[in-house]
């Protein structure tokens, strides 16, 4: 969703006749678009900024520093107060207005700031400046009306709003016809797209629509909350042929007193059903989930149901963290924070476990032919790597003028996060 923000900020600038520099420190004006998911996220982004305006005061150089995304929402002006090298400051619904702060903060040589939220910022045309060529993201909806316990985002992207299908549908066919091949659409909560559009349009139609965008031969979506995985939406997984076999669905939790506390408004059992449903509609069916260890009160049981909710599902790959204190969120205000020692150690322990699970289910395509979207040379050398359906990465050896295509790969080898194998005839 961040990278995808940064796409569009570019694109503006692009529009603008801006062109990118070679690095920060080469550049006339350098934006940190910023993360506040978890503290650390927060605390990199001040050594940067740190770092960059140390840069300006010591160079004397004209350079225009910008705040966007998360962290200038939730700090705005007070982010001018604390780093006086700060330029702008600009939140993630007021991308749009990118160009006209520019503009203001060099006519009046004076900080601007904008978080107030553009109203009208799902409805707008933002261009975006990919340069993968080959996959590209499209938002379909901005903000989450979840609020979650532990999660800062309904405050800082606000509420769920979704843009209008023919957008959406106008952007993939530009993509298409610029020789992209894969799309995945973005939102905090993609299954209940739709919600307040002029024209009804649910998430499984969407996607529909999807299916007949020339040269789009894949789509991928992200992120689904469990509760709204609809019986529709699994159909039109199973239906659709673009529609990738690979899902993520985060659970966060094993334990159903801490899916309470965090209200995710399921349960693991529920959580479960939904797994086997996805599993028996569509049995290759690649599950990754997110995991939050340490969360407010959680007992030695509460971190034992979690591993063996691991072990029941066997997810193709995970995405763990330690809780961290955010702030707005009610779950500052439960009782029973733990040590960041506990938090490592739990942490420690499902990547572990994790680990093994990868490798299994990695190793049960040994064997198979998988279709895969060529993407380059891997970092191995001498050898090209893509994408399965299932979101794998697979690496074989074959000619670089492959980049671009599908091609079938037979797998030979499987390690934790990768595949290899040999190109078919
Ligand atoms: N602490 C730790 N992890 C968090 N996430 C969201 N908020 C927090 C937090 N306060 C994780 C969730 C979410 C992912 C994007 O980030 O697992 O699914
Ligand atoms: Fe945060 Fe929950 Fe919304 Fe995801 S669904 S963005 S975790 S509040």
């Amino acid at each position: 969703m961040n990278e995808h923000d940064s796409e569009r900020m570019a694109g503006i600038l692009e529009a603008q006749g801006f062109i990118p520099a070679a690095s920060a420190d080469d550049a006339e004006m350098v934006i940190l678009n910023t993360c506040s998911i978890r503290d650390k996220a927060e605390q990199k982004f001040y050594s940067e900024l740190g770092r960059l305006a140390h840069l300006k005061s010591r160079s004397g150089k004209e350079v225009t520093i910008a705040v966007a995304g998360c962290i200038a929402q939730q700090e705005g002006e007070k982010l001018l107060s604390r780093t006086p090298s700060v330029d702008m400051v600009i939140g993630p619904s007021d991308i749009a207005r990118l160009s006209a702060m520019i503009e203001k903060n060099r006519n009046s040589g004076t900080p601007v700031v904008e978080t107030d939220g553009d109203p009208e910022y799902h409805q707008r045309l933002v261009p975006a400046s990919r340069s993968d060529g080959l996959k590209a993201w499209v938002s379909i909806m901005y903000g989450c009306d979840n609020f979650c316990t532990y999660c800062v985002v309904p405050y800082l992207r606000g509420r769920e709003r979704s843009r209008p299908p023919r957008d959406i549908i106008a952007e993939a066919r530009g993509l298409g016809e610029q020789g992209y091949r894969e799309v995945t659409l973005l939102g905090q909560n993609v299954n209940s797209y739709g919600k307040g559009l002029e024209d009804d349009c649910t998430f499984p139609e969407l996607l529909r629509m999807m299916q007949d965008v020339d040269g789009i031969e894949r789509i991928r979506f992200v992120t689904s909350h469990p509760r709204d995985l609809s019986d529709a939406l699994i159909g039109a997984i199973r239906d659709l042929a673009k529609v990738c076999e690979s899902i993520h669905l985060p659970v966060q939790s094993g334990a159903d007193r801490v899916l309470a506390l965090m209200n995710r408004r399921y349960t693991s059992a529920e959580y479960l059903d939904t797994v086997r449903k996805l599993r028996n509609a569509v049995p290759d069916m690649a599950i990754t989930t997110d995991i939050i260890v340490g969360f407010p009160g959680e007992t030695a049981d509460d971190f034992a149901c979690t591993m063996q909710l691991l072990q029941e599902v066997e997810y193709d790959n995970i995405f763990a963290f330690k809780y961290s204190q955010r702030p707005h969120t009610k779950a500052l205000g439960l009782p029973g924070h733990l040590a960041e020692e506990v938090k490592e150690e739990r942490l420690a322990q499902v990547l572990e476990l994790q680990k093994g699970i990868s490798l299994r289910k990695n190793e049960q395509h040994i064997g198979s032919v998988q279709e895969v979207l060529v993407e380059g040379a891997s970092k191995k050398g001498g050898m090209l790597t893509g994408r399965t359906r299932g979101n794998k990465a697979a690496n074989f050896i074959g000619p670089a003028h492959l980049r671009g295509s599908f091609v079938d790969v037979r797998i030979t080898t499987a390690g934790p996060n990768s595949l290899s194998g040999e190109l078919c005839e």
